[in-house]
């Protein structure tokens, strides 16, 4: 059963990543520069203008430990919104707004999360999205399409595993040059 199907608490988990065109989330030296775009390529395209909107109602973002290590390294960027840190080891902690979590992602997301958060941002890596999309406990894919090959990577759905199908429900393109794609689980899948 889909978890929206048992989600009596209205919450909704997002998985939100940025992806090259050939489908890789990172690459393997951790460099960020890919993502970097600017300039208005595409005449028909919004303006980024929107964005803090978006940022401003997300009440938690959901992280793997090591793209949670990668963002002490850029510059926290998810400022004082509760952020969840999933991993198995102790590590430092860094912040008020962040909590570590270790067991069970159903009993994450069905007991700890859904009863305190509407909107819940799951920020990545590649490795806990698996797990997540396995589980079943994704509501939606907001996937932003960089016009970058990158021909090696991270793949973000390497191993997912399990077929299930999403219904599109938006399409947004920027006069930057990348296109946001947002999808929501079929019910029953
Ligand atoms: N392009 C984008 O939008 C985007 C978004 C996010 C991240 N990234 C990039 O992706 C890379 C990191 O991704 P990744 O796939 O290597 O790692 P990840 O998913 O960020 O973190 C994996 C770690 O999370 C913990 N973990 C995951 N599932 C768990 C579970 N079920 N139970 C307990 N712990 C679990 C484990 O940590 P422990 O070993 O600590 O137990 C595991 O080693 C970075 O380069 C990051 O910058 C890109």
């Amino acid at each position: 059963m889909a978890r929206s199907e048992l989600n009596t608490n209205r919450s909704t988990v997002t998985l939100h990543v940025v992806s090259s065109l050939d489908g890789f989330i990172a690459r393997h030296d951790n460099s960020v520069s890919w993502m970097d775009i600017s300039g208005e390529v595409y005449e028909r395209g919004v303006s980024e203008a929107g964005a803090e909107e978006v940022v401003s109602a997300i009440d938690c973002y959901v992280l793997g430990s090591r793209t949670y290590e990668h963002a002490l390294e850029l510059g926290w960027p998810y400022a004082d919104t509760p952020t969840i840190v999933v991993t198995s080891r102790e590590l430092p902690s860094t912040r008020t707004s962040v909590e570590f979590y270790s067991g069970d992602l159903k009993q994450l997301v069905d007991e700890r999360l859904a009863p305190r958060f509407g909107n819940i941002w799951l920020v990545g890596g590649a490795m806990l999205c698996q797990s997540f999309l396995r589980l079943g406990l994704v509501d939606e894919i907001r996937l932003a399409v960089m016009p970058v090959l990158l021909g090696d990577g991270l793949r973000l759905f390497a191993n997912s595993s399990i077929e299930t199908r999403w219904r599109l429900k938006d399409v947004v393109a920027y006069k930057t040059g990348f296109v946001e794609l947002s999808y929501g689980r079929e019910s029953g899948s």
